[in-house]
């Protein structure tokens, strides 16, 4: 069995060089947990503006031009903190532009997506292939998300020797769509365009792409890769998914424990552990001196954190803020996204002033403290291929409320009479995304939030639970292993 494998992690987020999501943090992590187990794991992403920005070291790999994209410079850099190699790719045309890696400044997708993350893909494909230009030889070809999706489909049409590839899916709501005569003008040939190929409807899909040419698929959490074979939240791709059945697994996402821990986290003012709470009590009243809140040490203080998007149910949130401001409860949103969603959220907060924060923006050290600070976290999302701020808030003793679907699902242990007893119970799960569930869920954790022996039991759950990446990232070991070896020649 081969140990020492050579794993490229194609992506395009890593935190903290540039994050729109969880994806940012599980392409910072896993390839630093895979390389503790010894794998060489290095990543692969565009470099945007604050990418070259951080990294003013980065030294020039190799150069290549290439037809529809021209002339393009891969880069060689290291993660600052854990340092796992980089290889960046330069092109100033696509990458160096103020705005998000994939929006302008306005919340509009950059029209040449297609291009950026079909640079992306192809060289992707070429490092993974016999014609690599590097010295280091890929094992394993490591996709994440529509941006790569056409990676294992270049490969399939490379007539070259090539890397296997896995595809990892952490959101089917966003597929890369694009116009059929994109799929010419990205160098793939016209057979490609077909069902049985990259195709969707008349489009091209870079998603798709992926899913039918990779050799094996993850998702990010195993109740997900169960939901997204069927109609309800396969997004289109169920009957593709249903179809690569044996192909797909879903292995669950760990946590950053070192950036994500109340005892050192250099975020808060305040440190604490399980067996030492009381710093959690002074950053709840630092934290409602911050946003406005009402100065009451005993209100039940509610924390969101999320992008704004229907997926992530805020439209649930706001439906129950009613009745949870009249039980005395408070709330702290963080958050950007959806414009009506944003204005709806505002709304909320003026109508509720001292009960209600509401912060729009993307703000990392908030959204620390609002973990810390909360007691209770609100995650209702409708669909969630695994999530990640309900496993921030048990290690933070901030008990989530969730909906029980895809990861959620999977990380929160529903508090029940038997869970209770046998101290496995960790937050609150509810099953239909309604907001009488939602509210039903929220009046059950607050039930418990009154009886402080119970609370402080529960909260000691959900703190020594781990969350760490070292079991994922083994799982990820044992499959790269799987498909080397079926992939191997036969003697
Ligand atoms: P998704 O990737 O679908 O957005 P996850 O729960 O996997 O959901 O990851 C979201 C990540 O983004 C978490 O690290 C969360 O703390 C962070 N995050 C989301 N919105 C904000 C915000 N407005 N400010 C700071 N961090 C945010
Ligand atoms: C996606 C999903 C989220 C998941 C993250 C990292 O953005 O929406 O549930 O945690 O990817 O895998």
């Amino acid at each position: 069995m081969k140990t020492k494998m050579n794993i490229l992690f194609a992506t395009s987020e890593i935190y903290p060089l540039a994050k729109t999501g969880g994806l940012a943090d599980v392409s910072a992590a896993l390839p630093a947990a895979l390389r503790k187990l010894g794998l060489d794991a290095r990543v692969l992403l565009p470099g945007y503006t604050q990418v070259l920005a951080a990294l003013p070291e980065a030294r020039p790999l190799v150069s290549l031009t290439l037809p529809t994209h021209g002339a393009v410079r891969l880069l060689s850099a290291t993660m600052p903190d854990s340092g796992v190699p980089l290889i960046i790719i330069e092109h100033a045309g696509y990458f160096e532009r103020s705005g998000s890696p994939y929006q302008d400044g306005s919340g509009q997708d950059w029209p040449d997506n297609y291009l950026r993350f079909g640079l992306l893909s192809q060289l992707a494909a070429l490092l993974a292939s016999a014609t690599s230009p590097l010295a280091w030889h890929v094992d394993i070809l490591h996709c994440n998300d529509w941006q790569t999706g056409l990676a294992p489909a270049y490969l399939h049409f490379s007539g070259t020797a090539a890397a296997p590839t896995l595809m990892t899916v952490h959101n089917l709501a966003y597929q890369g769509i694009f116009a059929a005569d994109t799929c010419a003008l990205l160098g793939l040939p016209p057979e490609s365009f077909s069902m049985q190929g990259v195709e969707y409807y008349g489009n091209l899909s870079f998603l798709k792409a992926g899913l039918f040419y990779a050799d094996q698929l993850t998702t990010v959490s195993p109740t997900y890769a169960e939901e997204i074979q069927h109609e309800t939240l396969g997004f289109g791709m169920h009957g593709l998914l249903q179809s690569r059945h044996d192909a797909l697994t879903g292995i669950v996402n760990g946590i950053d424990t070192d950036a994500w821990n109340p005892a050192s986290d250099p975020h808060l003012p305040r440190h604490y552990s399980a067996a030492r709470m009381t710093g959690k009590a002074v950053i709840k009243q630092l934290l409602q001196q911050e946003l406005g809140l009402n100065p009451l040490a005993d209100a039940p203080l509610f924390g969101v954190i999320s992008r704004i998007t229907p997926q992530k149910g805020q439209d649930l949130v706001l439906a129950i803020a009613p009745q949870l401001i009249q039980s005395g409860a408070q709330l702290a949103i963080l958050g950007s996204g959806d414009s009506v969603l944003e204005l709806a959220l505002r709304r909320l907060a003026s109508t509720y002033p001292g009960k209600v924060s509401v912060v729009i923006g993307y703000d990392e050290g908030l959204a620390h403290r609002i973990e810390a600070g909360a007691d209770i976290f609100l995650m209702p999302s409708r669909f969630e291929p695994c999530g990640l701020n309900q496993m921030y808030s048990q290690r933070y003793g901030t008990l989530p409320v969730v909906h029980r679907t895809g990861g959620l699902a999977d990380t929160v242990v529903d508090a029940t009479d038997t869970t209770l007893a046998d101290g496995s119970a960790s937050g609150f799960a509810f099953d239909s995304a309604t907001p009488g569930a939602f509210l039903t869920a929220t009046q059950r954790a607050l039930a418990l939030y009154v009886n402080p022996v119970q609370w402080k039991k529960l909260r000691k759950n959900g703190m020594q639970r781990d969350f760490s990446w070292e079991s994922s990232a083994r799982q990820y070991q044992a499959l790269y292993q799987s498909i080397l070896a079926t992939d191997a020649p036969v003697a």
